[in-house]
């Protein structure tokens, strides 16, 4: 029988949509505008680069076919701009909201700018799309927002105390989306996301996610930190995964709507786990990578401990099938990395 995933392709593929993507330049954006084109949909992509690269969008370019990139649309602005956020959303039957300055440590140096993207920008992106009149407002939210919650796995219902100003704003955007869901009859979707990773996730600067990090570190012969002791665990995501829950959840019935969900698999790996998955992984082709040990360090401030998903509301109410493991997904995304940091 065929997935309710594969059914909504299919849907699409009969009955093309308008999408916005906000942040199409990024890790995440970039990766649904590919899934999206290759759908044959029609994309129109809002991002003022401040962390994404032209270079994804260009890497997107190759991998579609000529009169699939024509469906494209691309706008250089701001969301913090309501002007460019009402530009963008003429028109669209589904927004993506991905577009938010990510990573803890950023936030804790910078509390203001994150801030400003993540409540101000995400404000801006409601109301546009309420007057735009859109079919459904699916949103980037964040496993950050169960902060100091003890519980695992993490259920949608239980959150506790933000860990960090960019918790604080992930948990704005749940509430902000939930006002507008009820006083304007106004239908928002909350992917929480739990760590991603995949293709195209930027393995540069400071505030790089640690899969990537740790890829480009081996692969440079660099020092690989770890923070702590190294059993801090996290539920890895594999974007096939987060996109399968994208689909799903814009193109949701009622029932699914004005809820959010967590996106993951409902596995934990910790720190040791994954540097030695890394590491045998790479070293198949780059054999010196074996002798490579970790640094340990600090732990981070603002980091959770532990982190697994329960992924039961997903499943059941819009189908979800996550269908890549941690492993299934490292096999998929390490050769990208070794091809693009060669
Ligand atoms: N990657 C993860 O594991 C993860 C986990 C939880 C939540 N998230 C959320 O998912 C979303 C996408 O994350 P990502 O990993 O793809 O990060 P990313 O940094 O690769 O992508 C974010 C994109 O948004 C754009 N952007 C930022 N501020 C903007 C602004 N003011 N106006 C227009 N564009 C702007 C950036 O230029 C970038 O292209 C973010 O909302 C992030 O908080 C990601």
């Amino acid at each position: 029988m065929a997935t309710q995933y594969e059914n909504i392709q299919t849907q699409l593929r009969e009955k093309p949509k308008k999408w916005l993507i906000t942040g199409v330049a990024g890790f995440i954006g970039s990766n649904l505008l590919e899934t999206l084109l290759k759908l044959n949909q029609t994309v129109i992509g809002l991002d003022n680069f401040v962390t994404g690269h032209q270079h994804n969008l260009d890497e997107v370019k190759t991998e579609v076919s000529a009169e699939q990139w024509q469906r494209f649309t691309m706008i250089t602005g701001d969301i913090c701009n309501l002007e460019d956020c009402k530009q963008a959303t003429q028109g669209v039957d589904y927004v993506l909201h991905q577009a938010a300055l990510g990573s803890v440590p950023r936030s804790i140096e910078d509390p203001i700018r994150t801030n400003e993207a993540n409540i101000n920008g995400f404000l801006n992106m409601l109301i546009a799309a309420r007057d735009a009149n859109v079919s459904s407002f699916t949103y980037a939210a964040s496993s950050s927002t169960y902060g100091d919650h003890p519980a695992l796995p993490k259920i949608e219902e239980n959150i506790g105390k933000p860990l960090s100003p960019y918790a604080v704003t992930k948990v704005v955007n749940e509430l902000y989306a939930d006002v507008f869901a009820k006083t304007y009859n106004f239908k928002t979707i909350g992917l929480r996301y739990f760590n991603i990773f995949g293709k195209r996730q930027d393995p540069n600067g400071a505030y790089a996610a640690v899969i990537p990090k740790w890829v480009s570190a081996m692969l440079r012969n660099d020092a690989v930190y770890i923070n702590g002791d190294g059993e801090t665990s996290r539920d890895f995501c594999f974007i096939e995964n987060a996109i399968q829950m994208n689909l799903l959840a814009a193109t949701a019935h009622d029932d699914g709507k004005n809820e959010v969900y967590n996106v993951a698999v409902g596995d934990r790996t910790t720190l040791n786990h994954l540097f030695n998955a890394i590491q045998e992984a790479l070293a198949e082709n780059t054999p010196e990578i074996h002798t490579l040990k970790p640094v340990y360090r600090d732990f981070r401030a603002g980091d959770v401990r532990h982190s697994q998903a329960d992924i039961n509301k997903a499943e059941n109410k819009l189908g979800y099938t996550p269908a890549y493991n941690i492993d299934q997904g490292l096999k998929q995304t390490l050769p990208w990395y070794q091809q693009h940091l060669a």
